[in-house]
């Protein structure tokens, strides 16, 4: 019997990509090992949207070099993508460099490692082939991500992902809906929609469907409990997007809009296509909808050339949004990115500054917008028990981190069900409270 490890860095959509690359190799008769000590093949799935990220996969090519022995390597992902075969030069283990529009190759590129050959970079972008999604191994029996688009056309300065990613590839609806309604009838009752950039869907088949239709019809599915997607660019965020969110309790109450930078300069430098104001238009839609819509984003500060006027005007962007939750990031000098050759690349201390004053900043107003949450009652979609603590953790359709107790309930019952959660205490980053309802 043959054994893999497959360990993930990044974001969502790796996590998703390395669910399907887990569905096929189990098809192949692998199974699955919890240390790369104890596996045939080690599969690395990476992210280079930072130099951190990056410098990741490295660190552990490096610590597993002596347990390589027989044992097959692979890079996939976006490091794959990135480094192309350099990889093997900088790591002479490895025996797959594999980029995320190759993955549909795997098992024909498997059997050729395994036939002996001693070498593959697969690293091919202009294909339509999509990886077959049937196939994918979820790793929760009721959250599952869905990809609809792969790639992204933005040409933001500082992000390599339309270099590791490709181009746009919107999947045909009919495609979509045929794979959320079989994960619906095997008993998901969330769905995460997911792309680089949903708000640009287009589906390609002749139904033309745009994203707003396309979120309609999905959270139309009987038996769906909750709808989310991500990440939707500003400047595609479409004002339908919010009447389908007010006319769909499906579709949960959260949004996430990376703004970025709260200053027009550096808007204007990164090439995000919008200005603060329209960004902020956009916010008065989703706070003005019926229901209230929880909104998050993604910041970067230290970009180049930016000055303490430019991050000012974030920290006074952060006050005004009100976010119920902030990604923020020190920037991160790219390869093939038009950012590098900006001038005014400020010092790494200095980001770090930023960082850390922008971070307490938004810390202080997460832990008044949680707080507005005590005293009430919240439909908490639990996911699981945590014995150190002996508190249920589950989250709210805004997103929010819940940590309950529920007296007399056995350690496996809750996982998976929607329950009251009556809410006592409020941290920055999660809530807490006990049971109230079934
Ligand atoms: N440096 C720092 N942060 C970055 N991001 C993307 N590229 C970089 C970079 N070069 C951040 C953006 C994006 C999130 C996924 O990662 O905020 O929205
Ligand atoms: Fe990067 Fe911009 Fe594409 Fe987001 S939309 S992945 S920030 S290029």
């Amino acid at each position: 019997m043959k054994t893999f490890y497959l360990e993930t860095f990044g974001c969502q959509m790796n996590v998703h990509d390395s669910e399907k690359v887990a569905g096929v190799l189990a098809a192949r008769g692998y199974t699955q090992v919890d240390c790369p000590e104890q596996a045939d093949l080690i599969l690395y799935n990476t992210c280079s949207i930072r130099e951190k990220a990056e410098q990741k996969v490295y660190s552990r090519l490096q610590q597993f070099r002596r347990h390589s022995d027989g044992k097959l390597v692979a890079v996939l992902g976006c490091v794959a993508q990135q480094e192309g075969e350099r990889i093997f030069e900088r790591a002479p283990q490895v025996a797959l460099v594999c980029g995320s529009a190759c993955y549909w190759r795997l098992p024909e590129l498997l059997e050729r490692l395994e036939g002996g050959e001693r070498r593959l970079a697969a690293l091919e972008q202009n294909t339509d082939e999509t990886f077959e999604p049937r196939l994918a191994r979820r790793q929760s029996p009721y959250r599952a991500y869905l990809t609809i688009i792969e790639g992204c056309d933005k040409q933001c300065t500082f992000c390599v992902v339309p270099f590791t990613r490709g181009r746009e590839r919107s999947r045909s609806s009919q495609n979509i809906l045929r794979e959320a309604r079989a994960l619906v009838a095997a008993g998901y009752t969330e769905i995460q929609l997911l792309g680089q950039n949903v708000s640009s869907y287009r589906d390609p088949s002749p139904a033309g469907w745009d994203f707003p239709t396309l979120l309609a019809e999905v959270a139309a599915i009987p038996g769906l409990k909750r709808l989310r997607f991500t990440t939707s660019h500003p400047k595609d965020f479409d004002r339908r997007i919010v009447t389908c969110i007010e006319e769909n309790p499906v579709l949960a109450n959260h949004v996430h809009l990376p703004v970025q930078s709260g200053s027009d300069r550096v808007l204007q430098r990164m090439r995000r296509q919008y200005t603060r104001e329209q960004y902020l238009e956009k916010v008065a839609w989703i706070k003005g909808a019926r229901r209230a819509i929880a909104i998050s984003t993604d910041i970067i500060v230290g970009f180049p050339g930016e000055t303490e006027e430019d991050f000012q005007q974030t920290l006074s962007l952060l006050d005004e949004v009100g976010y119920d939750a902030v990604f923020s990031f020190k920037y991160s000098a790219r390869p093939h990115t038009a950012a590098l050759k900006l001038d005014g690349h400020l010092p790494e201390q200095e980001k770090g500054r930023r960082l850390a004053i922008l971070q307490e900043r938004q810390r202080a107003i997460q832990l008044r917008r949680n707080g507005e949450w005590i005293g009430r009652t919240v439909e908490v979609l639990v996911e699981s028990f945590n014995s150190a603590t002996g508190q249920w953790v589950g989250r709210t359709s805004e997103n929010r981190v819940v940590n309950f107790h529920a007296p007399g309930e056995q350690s496996s019952s809750l996982a998976g069900r929607y329950v009251q959660v009556h809410i006592s205490r409020a941290g920055p980053n999660s809530l807490a409270g006990e049971l109230a309802g079934l």
